[in-house]
């Protein structure tokens, strides 16, 4: 899948440096054409001449050559990329990917860069774990760039946790993967909620919930990328989007998200409700901030929103296919059936709080789709994009 994709592969200060060898091996054995262009910093870990030799290209470092005066274009790099990818990407370059310190050659090829951007981290564990790498990390999957999680082993510090960069081989597959994706949602449209809903109280409080919006959001951009026309509805979250076939439709409340899916949901060839909807919203919202000298103790009563699911399963028309989430704390395998029932709903998602790197906010999830013939398929802990093709794919198959 390979074959004839012009790949720039940034390279910078890590000791990870010298697995690009095998990266750039890996990539011009599979057909790619490969412009490194690396960092001062990465020039003390691995050679130009080793890269150069490899890549069959000279190394692009600078802004233009001494020797004699040649410009280095990084908006014409940037054109020519089908993708660019940093690897090892260390924090320093992750935090001024993340907030466009255009310093380097690198950082302004990547703000040069039309085409998809997959970043390989590299770092000691501490590092990896600081709230600004994560900060910036997650900046980075908010533009729409792709973080190939580094692994778990032993560092250079010799220190043992995450922060490894990623196996050359498992970054090719991941690279392989993106260009072989099939375009079987093509002339689909696809409906989906994300992210929670926000239950005013007054001016400055809500009630709400911990969703992220990243599995919805997640699912978004698989179902686009496998050529959907996507409708998504989002809550209030502080995720990006990237993909040009997504329409994004931005909703605080229960009640709003239920009327923009009542909305989209006859157009629509299915729906995927991911979104945490607040099952109940305060009964009165107060104008003024309630303040606590004058009320004292306070009860709040609460009122029932629509629910969604259930209505979308009662206007489902012949060869819709609904799909919903039931997250849960207790007993999932039951709840998650009585709400495929309950709801008319074609399959239903069920994921646990009891387990570790699944439900909110995490980048993993570890899910079981359950459907009406009764069965149940329960997959491994993954990265919530990867959950996603597992989800389409399940819907893939429905919609045949
Ligand atoms: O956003 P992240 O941080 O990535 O987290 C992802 C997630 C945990 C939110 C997601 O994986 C998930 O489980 N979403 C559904 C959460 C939920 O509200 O589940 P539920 O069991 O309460 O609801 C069952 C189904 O009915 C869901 O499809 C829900 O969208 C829908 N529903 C619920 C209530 C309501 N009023 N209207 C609805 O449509």
């Amino acid at each position: 899948m390979l074959k004839g994709k012009h790949i720039i592969l940034g390279i910078t200060g890590s000791i990870a440096a010298y697995k690009a060898a095998y990266l750039i091996r890996g990539l011009v054995k599979r057909g790619a054409e490969v412009q490194v262009v690396i960092t001062p910093a990465g020039k003390e870990f691995i050679t130009p001449l080793t890269l150069a030799t490899l890549s069959s290209h000279p190394v692009i470092s600078e802004f233009f050559s001494n020797r004699d005066g040649t410009w280095n274009s990084h908006v014409d790099l940037g054109l020519w990329a089908d993708a660019m990818l940093i690897a090892p990407a260390t924090a320093s370059t992750i935090g001024k990917m993340a907030n466009g310190i255009a310093d380097n050659m690198l950082v302004t090829t990547y703000l040069s860069c039309k085409a998809p951007v997959f970043v390989a981290p590299a770092m000691d564990l501490d590092m990896f774990a600081h709230p600004t790498t994560r900060r910036n990390l997650e900046r980075l999957r908010s533009f729409g760039n792709r973080i190939i999680e580094p692994a778990e082993g032993e560092l250079a510090s010799h220190l043992v946790g995450k922060g490894r960069m990623e196996e050359p081989d498992r970054i090719i597959e991941v690279l392989s993967d993106f260009f072989e994706t099939r375009k079987d949602l093509a002339g689909k449209k696809v409906l989906i909620t994300a992210g929670p809903t926000y239950e005013r109280l007054d001016p400055v409080r809500f009630i709400g919930n911990y969703s992220s919006g990243k599995m919805g959001f997640a699912l978004a951009e698989v179902c686009a990328e496998r050529g959907a026309e996507v409708t998504l509805v989002a809550g209030p979250v502080a995720l990006g989007i990237s993909n040009p076939a997504i329409r994004r439709i931005d909703v605080e409340s229960a009640e709003e998200m239920y009327q923009a899916a009542r909305e989209a949901f006859p157009g629509s060839d299915a729906a995927i409700l991911c979104a945490a909807v607040a099952d109940y919203r305060p009964e009165q919202v107060a104008e003024r901030k309630i303040k606590r000298e004058e009320k004292g103790e306070m009860t709040l009563r609460l009122v029932p929103n629509q629910d969604i699911a259930a209505s979308l399963g009662a206007m489902k028309r012949e060869g819709q296919i609904l799909v919903g989430f039931a997250l849960e704390t207790d007993d999932g395998v039951s709840h998650a059936e009585s709400k495929l029932r309950r709801k008319n709903l074609d399959f239903i998602v069920l994921n646990s709080l009891r387990d570790p790197g699944a439900g909110f906010r995490c980048d993993t999830n570890k899910i079981a789709i359950l459907d009406n013939a009764g069965t149940r398929t329960s997959f491994p802990l993954k990265s919530k994009r990867e959950v996603a093709s597992d989800i389409v794919d399940r819907l893939v198959t429905c919609l045949r």
